[in-house]
């Protein structure tokens, strides 16, 4: 990554395939997998980037929040090459990670996705000999989002919106209460027997469905907070009822029951709820903060094609960059580092499965 907007290389190894057979993440074998695949990440991304490690500047690591065997393994890796490397390294918050994605020039081009420990995927270097020719990046920074901002964060683990006075500032001013959006798709998704990861499969289904055929009720949450649990289980009380089934069968049989269009359906009517709620809860934070610039949306579920229909005048990252992957870590880092943040102790430090984004 270069000046925190340009992508020299953006290798990602997704374990997609991997938790699609057991229908959901096992942190015992994500942990595994990172670390197989770890060192020859970074081989692949220094040489993506025709880049030495005479020529980086620094290293950034996500420490928080997340998976606490996956962040172990990232962190004694960064920390290792810190100082096998001698260069300053940085903690960035995940979800501080997702927001700088939206300051990220293009995007990377996902190649592929696989099981393999290897790095089969990766992103196209922008320029040929991007490490001998730093003066010569032409970027044009007049769209990028404007402070002060509203975040809107949708992933797998969070939902919140935050607002940013400025860079590297963060105030949460609505968050869930239980479930995150995200995992609102994975588990709507499970309902209907459609594979993990949720989200992606919902959207697709939802293509041939009718968003108003199945009524959903928007949760009734005071303020900018949400809570997704109650749609969750509002799509599997319409499904049994559709099926004229009781409320006590079982969740994990009624795939079986359903036909194709009812599973579009569902989809697409679900997926529209889950859209209004987080566009009602965004114009209900634009009208309590006028002073508010620009929107961005980050996190896995900003991939979502309605959410970015709902939202035409907010910043989205480039689909390629919307999951987790390593450039946005490294723009947030940028970023600190331009707001005067310190490297962190190699020899000591901690990381942090459920902090805040806020500390
Ligand atoms: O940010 P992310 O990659 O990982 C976390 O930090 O959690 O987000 C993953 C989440 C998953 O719940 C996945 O189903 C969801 O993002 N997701 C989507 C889409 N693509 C990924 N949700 C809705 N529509 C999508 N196109
Ligand atoms: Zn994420």
């Amino acid at each position: 990554m270069e000046d925190g907007v340009s992508i020299l290389s953006n290798v990602v190894v997704s374990q997609i395939d991997i938790f699609a057979e057991y229908g959901g993440v096992i942190p015992e074998v994500a942990a595994r997998s990172h670390l197989e695949a770890m060192m020859p990440v970074v081989n692949k991304a220094l040489s993506d980037a025709d880049c030495t490690w005479e020529d980086i500047d620094a290293i950034a690591v996500t420490y928080a929040p997340g998976l606490l065997g996956s962040l172990l393994v990232g962190t004694l890796t960064a920390r290792t090459l810190a100082i096998l490397h001698n260069k300053p390294l940085y903690a960035v918050h995940h979800l501080k990670s997702h927001v700088y994605a939206n300051w990220i020039e293009g995007g990377a081009h996902i190649q592929s996705r696989a099981a393999s420990p290897r790095p089969v995927a990766t992103g196209e270097a922008r320029l040929s000999s991007p490490c001998q020719a730093p003066d010569s990046l032409d970027l044009d920074m007049s769209h990028r989002p404007s402070f002060p901002l509203l975040a809107l964060v949708v992933s797998g683990g969070h939902t919140q919106i935050l607002y940013m006075p400025r860079h590297n500032q963060f105030e949460i001013i609505g968050t869930t209460h239980d479930d995150a959006v995200g995992e609102c798709f994975d588990k709507v998704a499970k309902i209907l027997g459609l594979p993990y990861p949720g989200g992606p499969s919902i959207a697709k289904a939802a293509e041939k469905g009718d968003a108003s055929k199945y009524k959903l009720p928007h949760p009734k949450v005071e303020g900018l907070d949400f809570s997704f649990s109650g749609l969750k289980t509002a799509v599997l009380r319409a499904v049994q009822k559709e099926l004229g089934l009781p409320i006590s069968h079982p969740s994990h049989d009624l795939k079986n029951h359903l036909s194709r269009q009812q599973v579009a359906d569902f989809a697409a009517s679900f997926q529209k709820t889950a859209v209004d709620i987080l566009v009602e809860k965004i114009s209900m934070a634009l009208e309590q903060y006028p002073d508010v610039q620009s929107v961005v949306v980050a996190g896995g579920v900003s991939a979502n094609k309605a959410l970015r229909e709902a939202l035409p005048e907010a910043y989205f990252p480039d689909t390629s960059l919307s999951g987790d992957n390593g450039a946005m870590v490294a723009a947030a880092a940028y970023y600190e580092i331009q707001s005067g943040v310190k490297p962190v102790d190699p020899y000591k430090f901690n990381i942090y499965p459920r902090i805040s984004i806020e500390t």
